[in-house]
């Protein structure tokens, strides 16, 4: 990086990815990650002004009553990712079942996202983002939900975007994280987090403390014990709450408890993805019993508790959740 150019992400990906026969077609992935999360962050600033605020009245299968911005930023990146090219399918919070990009048989990649995290915080300005998991379609055939439902561990990449004070683009694959900020005068991602690593303290812990009444005794031990240790912190988007311990160190969870036995947390576009992102950068994720990304998923919106950030407090949680 010459002093005082930061990359763009289009430079980094070719400079850093050309070589990789592995990661052939996925920087079109990612550039059309890019282009939608620009379009949605408009939206995003817009608000109230571009009439993008409040609920569509619907309900999606997830039984969340769908705000626009959830439905926009859908649409948004279903029309990015279908026309990049390198796109088979698609699994969305806000669609029941798969999108099937036409051509699908010449496109090498499967994505899984979350397109607007944080719902219950868009109309009150507080910082959102969206969430994507990226797989190698497997097998040449026909694409089902099925070829969708791999591990967490088979994921080749991971992406996700803060809207917040500054609308950050952070990138991971199986060698590095690199975080981007989007300089809003040329409209570029300029690499301004080279290789993220999450640090050895962990100043913050982010949970729901809402919940403490129904954990179970375990997980109520577990909670006490990070009070003890830590600061709270708690957003309310899982994407601005990881991004802030990734960068600061922390651990974030949302464990199950009487009323969601499966935890509230979707595995396939927010446990999977922000997982792959944590241990690219030395961090863990958990569901208090078992690694994330090794659980083989049978449903495309199944839910998953969640315990993720600074490696050594994830395992420590992890040990009195389980009793490990
Ligand atoms: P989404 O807006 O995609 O449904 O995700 C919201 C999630 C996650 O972002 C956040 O950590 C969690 O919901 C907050 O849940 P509580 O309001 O129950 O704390
Ligand atoms: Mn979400
Ligand atoms: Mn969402």
């Amino acid at each position: 990086m010459t002093l005082g150019h930061c990359p763009t992400l289009k430079e980094f990906l070719t400079t850093s990815w050309s070589g990789n026969g592995q990661l052939t077609g996925l920087d079109a992935v990612v550039i059309a990650i890019a282009n939608g999360s620009r379009q949605v962050q408009e939206h995003v600033q817009s608000a109230a002004l571009g009439d993008v605020l409040g609920s569509t009245g619907e309900t999606n299968v997830q039984g969340e009553i769908v705000q626009r911005l959830d439905e926009i930023s859908s649409n948004t990146f279903v029309q990015v990712l279908s026309d990049s090219g390198s796109v088979a399918a698609i699994g969305c919070e806000e669609i029941e079942k798969p999108v099937i990009v036409d051509n699908f048989e010449d496109h090498s990649y499967m994505v899984l996202m979350d397109p607007l995290d944080g719902s219950s915080n868009i109309d009150v300005a507080v910082s959102i983002g969206s969430i994507f998991g990226i797989w190698r379609k497997t097998g040449d055939g026909e694409v089902t939900e099925d070829s969708l439902l791999r591990p967490g561990n088979e994921q080749v990449a991971a992406v996700y975007v803060v809207y917040g004070s500054s609308t950050v683009f952070v990138v991971a694959t199986n060698s590095a994280v690199s975080g981007f900020t989007l300089d809003s005068k040329s409209g570029d991602f300029s690499l301004t987090h080279p290789d993220i690593r999450i640090p050895e303290e962990c100043p913050y812990y982010s949970t729901n403390e809402g919940n403490f009444k129904s954990l179970d005794d375990a997980t109520q031990q577990a909670v006490l014990n990070l009070r003890n240790a830590h600061s709270q912190r708690y957003v309310g988007s899982l994407v601005a709450d990881f991004h802030r311990n990734l960068l600061k160190g922390g651990i974030f969870l949302y464990p199950a408890d009487k009323n969601r036995q499966e935890g509230r947390l979707r595995l396939m576009y927010e446990a999977n993805p922000l997982g792959f992102v944590a241990e690219q950068a030395g961090g863990a994720a958990s569901t208090g019993y078992r690694r994330i990304m090794d659980i083989m998923p049978e449903k495309l919106h199944q839910r998953t508790p969640l315990i993720l950030g600074n490696k050594d407090v994830v395992e420590q949680t992890v040990s009195i959740i389980s009793g490990g």
